[in-house]
Formats: C-alpha cells, structure tokens, sequence
C-alpha cells in the first residue's frame, strides 16, 4: 500500500520538479498551470493520507516552518563583496585599462560576462548533497541572517538541485520583487488604505528579512543566482559564463539578459542595450555588472579591501535631479482630500520626464519649506510616483513664496476643512464637486467594486466635464449614440460600454457598498455591513451606536457611514440606482440558480495571500457555498493558507479534502456565474 504510494509521490515529485525548472529557469512550460495544479493536488492528497511519506525537500513543503522571534546569524565563510561603482564612460574605460594591465599577458580586448545589476538583496543559499540546507542575507559581508525558510518559499527556487551537484555547493546571487508583483502590492496596500512600499528593493528586502515565513510566502519575490561562494567536491568551471550555465543545469535561475561581450565597446554597447530595455524589464535594475569571463584571471586580479578588482558595477545615472518648482497645485481626490502637486520645470529622471511630483499633504509642504519658485531635488524610483526630496538650500531666490492651504475648492469652490489632528485637508462639495465626482465614478466601477469593464478614467473624465453623468445612477441612462461621440471611441466600443454598464445592474451588496465610496469603507468592511444589516434599508436607517454592532467598524467608521447615508444626495443615488435596476440577491438566501457551489461547506484557515478572508467568504458564499468556523466530517473543503494551524491538523486527520488559495481561486473561478 504504502510502497504504491511512496512510488507515486516519487514520481509526483519529479514531475514537479521538472515543470518548475521548465518554468522558472528555462521559461519554457510544457503544460498549463492548471495541469500543474493538478500534480499538486494530488500530491498533497497522497502526502495527507501518508504523513510519515512527507519529507522537507516536497514541493508541498515550501512554507510551513512557525514564526521566528529573531534570525540566527550566519557567518559566511566566504566573505560577500560588493562592487566597485562607475557612473561615467571614462571610469568604465579607466577599469579596463586597469585590468589589461594587471594582467600583461591579455593585450587585446577581453572576454567580459555582463549582467544587469539587479535593485535587491543579496543572498547566499547553501545545499549540501543537492539539498536546500540553508539561505543567508549579506548582512555586513562576514555575518549575515539565517533566512532559509523565506528563501525556500520563492517558488523559483530549488528544494533539490538537478543533475549532479557536489557534495557542497553555496550560491550567490540576488532577491528582487517583479514589477508586476510589486504594483499589485501597492494596489492592494491602497485599497486597504495602508501604507505603501517606496520601491521594489525595499519591498523585498522587507518580505526575506519576515520574522513569518508565512508573510514572506504570500509576497510575490524572484531570485537570480549569479556566483558561487563555499564549494567542495567540485570543479569550478574556467569561465564565469560557463559557471552560469552549469548553474542553470543544476535547476538554478540565472538571469536571461546575462551575456558575454568582447573588450570594453562590447560593454559600452552592452550598456546602452540594457538601459534602452531598461523600462520593459520586468524587474528592477540600476545598473549592469561587468566581470572578466576567465576566472583564472579573476584570481590573477584579486580584491581591494571589499570589491574585486575583476568585476565593475556601471550604473545608471541617479534617479534624483534638481529642477524648479513653477506652481504649487491642489488636486481633488475621491473622498475630497485635498493634495498639493508641484507643477515643475520638466526634468529627465529615472528614465522619464517629470514635470509633476507629489507633495503629499500641507504638513510636509510646510515641514520641507517648499516654496514657489524653489530649486528642489525630486526623486523617482521604478514605477513610483515623483516626489520632492527637499529644497536645495542656498538657491532660494527673494520672490520665493510660500505654499498655503486654500480656503476654497479649487474645483468646485466649496469651503476646504481640516479636522484637528488631520494631516489632510478635505472639500466639503461632495458629489458636488467635479473632482470627487470623476474620482467617485472611478470608483464605482473598478473591478473590486461595480466592474464596468471599459469605463477607463479617459472616458469617465469626458463625461463629468461634459456634466453627461453626475452621479453612478447617471451611467445606466447612458446610449451607444452619446458614448460614440466621446474621444477615443468607436461605435463598437460603445456599443460594448453600454452592455458592461447594463451587466453591473446585477451585482452584490457588499460589491456595492464598496463602491459607493464611503470614507475607509474598504472591502472588508462594504462586507461585514452587508452580513450584518443583510439589506441596504437596515444599513441606512442605523445610527451610530447600530453601526458599531458590526465587527470592525469602530467609532470613525460609523461616523463616515451614518453621515454619508444621511446626506440627502447619497440617498438619492442609491434611490436612482435601485430605480435603474442596480440590483443584488439578499446575502443569507443565495438564490438556488446563482449557487454553484451550493451544499458545499467550506472552512478557511490560516491567512490568504491574494484575497482577504472577508473577499473569499464573500465570493463562495454568493455562489451558494456556506463558510463554516470549525471544520467536521461534513466540510466540503478546508482552505489553508499561511499560519494554517489545528484546523488544518483535523482535516487531515477526518480526510477532508485541504485545497490551497491557487485551487480556491480556480474553483472561484470555474464556477463564476457568466457575466459577473
Ligand atoms: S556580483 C564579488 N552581480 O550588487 C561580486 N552583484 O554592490 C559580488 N548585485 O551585494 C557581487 N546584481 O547585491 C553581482 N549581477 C550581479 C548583481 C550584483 C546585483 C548586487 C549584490 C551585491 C551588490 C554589490
């Protein structure tokens, strides 16, 4: 029995192993990530029915390992070095010239490796016998933190090596967040209102240095690997792009964009490619690294104190550059705040031209004395918006002057408020006021809220300056005649707007508090007033103290929803949407043909990456899946995510089937209703 087991799950392990090698190092999959799932699923299923089966090194056994109260320190060995930096042609030719003459006997133009010099953290993974053993920071070059259970979590990275690895084998390379995975962040960290990371690295080196590998996992993070540090039982290969490859068979990520180049023209053009790429890469660099190929002559060269004399950072121009302020600018979000803009003399910075940059909020404006006329420094890191650094000081000019808070809306003229003990200061014009109507509109049709798919801001901006729509209810009234005649739109465009506007008519209740806009209502919260009041009357006729029945909502909240609902224009768009058919089923009741999933009970534990636990009751539970507290022979599906704990234990232990948030996503997804 158990030997039929242990076969398959040996087989399953492979398999898995192979397609994440097709995937992350050679980027050429071979099956679907569905198929891929399936490989998982049935391993877990088998690991489950034959604990004593699982192993550290399973592809199941990624994240697991508790919380840790601090890092053990790791000593390395070999110490990490850093590079020497060059930020001009000159200082690029000068190293060259350097290492020609070291090395007398290579006259001609050398073999150089070139890389992109990637903008995270350094990191050292040890295996012994081809198994991950352990993960360290740099830390201070000789003692860094053991991180292991973070770094086992990045999917890119091998729990077992490929091929056949020497008895000990340290890597070298370095741990970025994606763009893409970073944007995300930052998207969700806003909708939840938190606050946001600064730039890629940060986050990175936020998410490996988690006390929590749990945390850790649900961070998007990839790994390059571009260098060895301890080995034994192994022939280092003559030549650095030689190691690369041999790294790569062995199942290891090396950069793609990696290459070797002859002599210094190859690494100017080499340069000049990679800046040029620079903005379609989808990881972060800041400049690009040159090593000598040959690693006898690397050896030859040797260090200066910290830095080899055989490899060179080159890097790109800094991403801060001075320019002047030319107008201190107020714009008008959705909930009224209003923020302070530096219109600037345009700059070349990071890549692009800058001519806006944020200031934040009066208080800063007054805390780095920002003055009209000013010569600043603005800083832009990756995909982040500009900001001011700080006034260049000494370069003030007489007429500078002084930046105050208007009184008024600059858009809608209403009177400007700040609470005591805000930062923020607010309009008061509401719905009134264009600015908060475009922003509000906005809103209401993002995906997490109404999704009105093609309602893009382009589109939203023509129609409140156009005053074609006042409020969200305006939208339902809308034709493919008026649409077609806005900028940028076709008839067929139109036509499909208006049917996107017509299919949000059907949405839920918790979808439509969130896109109402209600000051910190976020999803969570549009969710546990829908559970609790079960029907938009009950919601607008509680006061305060019924408010703060609801789990989580607390003082300030209650106060933002009672005094939105008491507000006779909010009413009155809720009261002009149900009139134009917006519509949602009650939340207890699903209605038998919207529940696909219904009869199943499902249970959630431990913490999930993508979606919050209230967005994941709220998804299954409309369609007709019931989400239980405690987990019994009659759960469907145990859902685990990070910390899961005993829920997960008595699972496993009852045989009740445990799924990840990747298979609850799929489920979620195969069973949405066409249309939502
Ligand atoms: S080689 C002895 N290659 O840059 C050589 N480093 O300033 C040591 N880095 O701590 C590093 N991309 O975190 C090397 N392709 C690359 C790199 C790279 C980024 C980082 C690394 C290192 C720092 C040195």
């Amino acid at each position: 029995m158990s030997a039929t087991a242990q076969r398959r799950i040996d087989e399953l392990r492979a398999t898995i192993e192979h397609h994440d090698y097709r995937y992350h190092v050679l980027d050429d999959p071979e099956i679907s990530d569905a198929e891929y799932d399936r490989l998982m699923i049935e391993l877990r299923a088998l690991e489950a029915q034959h604990p004593e089966l699982v192993t550290p090194d399973s592809p199941t056994q990624r994240v697991g390992a508790a919380p840790l109260s601090s890092f053990a320190e790791v000593v390395h060995r070999v110490p990490m070095l850093s590079l020497e930096n060059a930020f001009s042609e000159e200082e690029v030719r000068a190293f060259d010239r350097r290492v020609r003459e070291r090395l007398d006997a290579a006259a001609g133009a050398l073999d150089y490796a070139a890389e992109p010099k990637l903008d995270g953290l350094a990191i050292s993974i040890t295996y012994r016998d081809g198994r991950l053993v352990q993960a360290a920071t740099r830390g201070d070059g000789t003692r860094g933190e053991d991180v292991t259970a973070n770094i086992r979590a990045i999917r890119g990275t091998p729990l077992r090596l490929r091929g056949k690895p020497p008895p000990l084998l340290e890597v070298r390379g370095e741990v970025y967040m994606p763009l893409e995975g970073f944007a995300r962040m930052n998207e969700a960290a806003v909708a939840r209102g938190e606050k946001t990371f600064v730039n890629p690295r940060n986050a990175a080196a936020g998410a490996v240095r988690q006390l929590d590998p749990k945390i850790s996992a649900s961070r998007p993070l990839g790994i390059f690997l571009y260098g060895v540090g301890m080995t034994e039982g192994w022939t280092i290969p003559a030549r650095h792009s030689e190691l690369l490859a041999e790294l790569r068979g062995f199942g290891l990520r090396t950069c793609p964009q990696a290459e070797v180049v002859q002599g210094i023209d190859g690494c100017l053009a080499y340069f000049a490619r990679i800046g040029a790429a620079r903005a379609r890469l989808p990881y972060q660099i800041d400049g690009v690294v040159y090593k000598v190929d040959r690693r006898d002559w690397q050896e030859q060269l040797g260090f200066v104190s910290r830095a080899p004399r055989w490899a060179l950072a080159h890097k790109f121009p800094a991403d801060e550059a001075e320019t002047t302020v030319a107008a201190v600018e107020f714009q008008v979000g959705r909930t009224g705040a209003v923020t302070p803009v530096a219109r600037l003399e345009p700059v070349f910075v990071g890549g692009v031209t800058v001519s806006n940059a944020t200031l934040h909020n009066i208080d800063e404006v007054q805390r780095k004395d920002v003055r009209v006329g000013d010569t600043v420094v603005i800083r832009r890191a990756g995909d982040v918006i500009p900001e001011v650094v700080r006034v260049v000081a000494g370069r003030r000019h007489a007429h500078a002057k002084p930046v105050e808070l208007p009184a008024y809306c600059p858009v809608c003229g209403s009177p400007v408020v700040r609470l005591e003990g805000e930062a923020i200061a607010r309009c008061t014009g509401g719905f009134r006021c264009r600015a908060q109507r475009r922003e509000a509109l906005k809103h209401y049709a993002a995906r997490r809220a109404l999704d009105i798919d093609g309602l893009g801001d382009a589109i939203v901006d023509q129609l409140v300056e156009r005053d074609l729509v006042r409020s969200p209810a305006d939208l339902y009234s809308l034709d493919a005649g008026t649409l077609a005649d806005l900028e940028r739109m076709g008839e067929k465009s139109a036509q499909n707007l208006v049917a996107a506007i017509a299919a949000s008519r059907e949405t839920t209740l918790p979808r439509l508090l969130f896109g109402l806009g209600i000051r910190d209502v976020g999803e969570s919260t549009a969710l546990a007033l829908a559970q609790h009041f079960g029907d938009i009357d009950a919601l607008m006729a509680a006061d305060e103290t019924q408010l703060q029945q609801v789990p989580d909502v607390g003082p300030v909240v209650a106060g933002h929803v009672a005094r939105f609902f008491a507000d006779p224009a909010n009413r009155a768009v809720v009261a002009a949407l149900r009139a134009h058919g917006v519509h949602w089923p009650p939340i207890a009741a699903p209605r038998a043909e919207l529940a696909p999933l219904g009869g199943l009970t499902f249970v959630l534990t431990g913490k999930l990456a993508q979606l919050t636990r209230e967005a994941a009751t709220e998804a299954l539970t409309a369609l007709g899946a019931k989400v239980a507290g405690s987990v019994s022979k009659k759960t469907s599906y145990v859902v685990a995510g990070e910390e899961a704990g005993s829920k997960l234990d008595k699972a496993r232990a009852l045989g009740v089937p445990v799924i990840d948030e990747a298979e609850l996503a799929a489920i979620l997804e195969s069973r949405r209703r066409p249309g939502s």
